[in-house]
């Protein structure tokens, strides 16, 4: 799926791209993990969804220790998934839909199965294999303290000690991440070309692009020099953190850039966690990334003050550097929407009327599996069952990130409810979710399915979403206005009282309005 050369516009600008997170998506071996396979069988759902493109976190071999992000082979696909041939038949049915296919790479750090980590921990001090990854001697007079003061953003140090060839304690390595996540070295040629052979691999097998894992992250500070102030906040974008943002980044987008350049219609979409708008744009720039996640939005309460700031910030960020703005409401790492908005009915209800506020901005939106159904994180996961790193690491005080993993609900009355053919899911499934499947929310004309359809539906066919630019219009302080220069004004209402519509055809509500006005925590699009 190439885009011809006369295609001025790029197909990604004003796409909607749908996170696939594939151990929770759906399973199609029955080993209670989904896989490449349940996507596949899957399609049909998605296209009915009307999503353009797909981003399917890593699905490389792995041994799992972060889900996937932790990635002993970057050119192969985990047999978990279904192995390459699965990614292969995947490409090609996506495509027979017309969905665009985009893969999550991970250049920060390999896993430390990789066999260049391998190599490196038997090969020794000052060694080449060594200088792939970011090995110090420790300090204090027996090395036994490590080279700084950096912790890993899943708590504890980021550092750990080996034991060398020889039988004795040894150099430390850095890991930004968990320990089974050793960071690469960016400024060894070998780490360049073995990231622009993995591009070519993927790109020569048809993917349409990329989501880049820790895209600010990769260079690092000359010396490593200490934090000033040690902040353990999980996924922490202080832009004064020396662990990420460092300026030698820009030049490996550059390069990374030239590769998918090379492939004509390829995306490439940064996990950039820098609140500075300036610094933010840098990523942007014509010959970097194509896109950046600006997650904002995903960080915002139901407060019209704050999604409006929100809003404008990420429009501002991209502006100076005619880059595309994204929006995004929740992800894998995040808590989902519905439970960030308070939860229960009017979690549900926010969430709807967030995500035509969403839908109605000018660029790409990304829907994250399950928002769709309207899914509340799960935050009474038995302890036994939990699997992110953040759990042991922080010694069983935070749960880590599982709850806005549970797997998606498909069809049925009882858990696993057609998520797997086998008896029980990775993470198991609340029973409470019978009325939030697929299967019941397609029966129901009023379900966050069938509003995501809709709105998707109009997204992609009517005039008014065509141009882009955002123009404020005035409304209460509790309330958000927007129009689109091509006709299309959306109004969420976050206060406690009914508001009068504005003028205008309705096109769409996030719920059922009362007596002709707009009740709170309710959007709605007119033309
Ligand atoms: C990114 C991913 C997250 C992962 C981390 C380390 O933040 O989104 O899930 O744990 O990178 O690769």
């Amino acid at each position: 799926m190439t885009v011809s050369p006369a295609e001025s516009t790029p197909w990604w600008k004003s796409a909607v791209f749908y996170q696939v997170y594939p151990r929770s998506f759906a399973d199609s071996d029955g080993d209670g993990v989904g896989d490449l396979g349940g996507i596949r069988e899957r399609l049909g759902y998605l296209e009915q969804l009307g999503v353009d493109a797909l981003w399917i976190c890593p699905v490389m071999r792995s041994p799992m220790a972060d889900g996937g992000y932790d990635v002993a082979d970057p050119r192969d696909i985990d047999p978990l998934f279904g192995g390459l041939a699965a990614m292969e038949e995947l490409i090609a049915a996506a495509h027979e839909r017309r969905i665009r296919v985009t893969m999550d790479l991970v250049p920060n750090h390999t896993s430390s199965e990789h066999a260049w980590f391998r190599a490196a921990l038997a090969a020794g001090p000052g060694s080449p294999e060594r200088a792939r990854y970011i090995f110090r001697d420790g300090r204090g007079a027996d090395g036994s303290e490590p080279p700084n003061n950096w912790p890993s953003i899943f708590r504890g140090p980021a550092w750990t000690r080996i034991v060398e060839p020889d039988g004795r304690p040894g150099q430390w390595y850095l890991h930004i991440f968990a320990a089974e996540q050793p960071d690469l070295n960016w400024e060894n040629p070998d780490v360049v070309a073995d990231f622009e052979q993995t591009l070519r691999f993927w790109l020569d097998r048809g993917v349409d692009g990329f989501r880049i894992d820790v895209a600010h992250g990769m260079a690092k500070p000359p010396g490593l020099p200490d934090m000033a102030k040690v902040d353990t906040k999980m996924l922490v974008h202080d832009d004064h953190d020396p662990r990420f943002n460092n300026p030698g980044v820009h030049d490996i987008h550059r390069r990374i850039r030239k590769v998918i350049d090379e492939y004509p219609g390829a995306v490439s979409i940064g996990e950039v966690w820098v609140d500075d708008n300036v610094r933010f744009g840098e990523y942007v720039r014509p010959d970097e990334l194509h896109l950046a996640f600006n997650f904002r939005l995903a960080e915002t309460s139901f407060e019209a003050a704050d999604i409006r700031d929100a809003v404008e910030n990420s429009l501002a960020a991209v502006a100076p550097v005619g880059a595309t703005p994204t929006w995004t409401l929740s992800n894998h790492d995040i808590e989902r929407e519905v439970t960030r908005y308070g939860g229960g009915a009017p979690g549900v209800a926010r969430a709807r009327a967030m995500a035509l506020l969403e839908l109605a901005l000018p660029g790409v939106v990304f829907v994250y599996n399950g928002a769709e159904l309207g899914l509340p994180n799960v935050d009474d996961l038995p302890d036994e069952v939990l699997q992110d790193p953040v759990w042991e690491r922080s010694g069983h005080t935070e749960r880590g990130r599982d709850g806005c993993r549970v797997p998606l609900p498909w069809s049925g009355t009882a858990p696993p409810f057609g998520f797997t053919g086998g008896e029980q899911s990775w993470l198991p499934i609340p029973a409470e979710w019978a009325d939030r499947t697929v299967e019941a929310q397609l029966a129901q004309p009023g379900s966050v399915l069938a509003l995501y359809r809709t709105a998707l539906e109009l997204r992609r066919t009517r005039p008014e979403f065509a141009a882009d630019g955002l123009e404020w219009l005035d409304g209460n302080a509790d309330t958000v206005t927007v129009r689109r220069p091509g006709g299309l004004t959306c109004v969420l209402n976050a206060s406690n009282a009914p508001i009068a519509l504005p003028e205008g055809e309705l096109l769409l509500a996030s719920g059922p309005l009362a007596d002709g006005a707009l009740p709170p925590d309710t959007a709605a699009w007119l033309v």
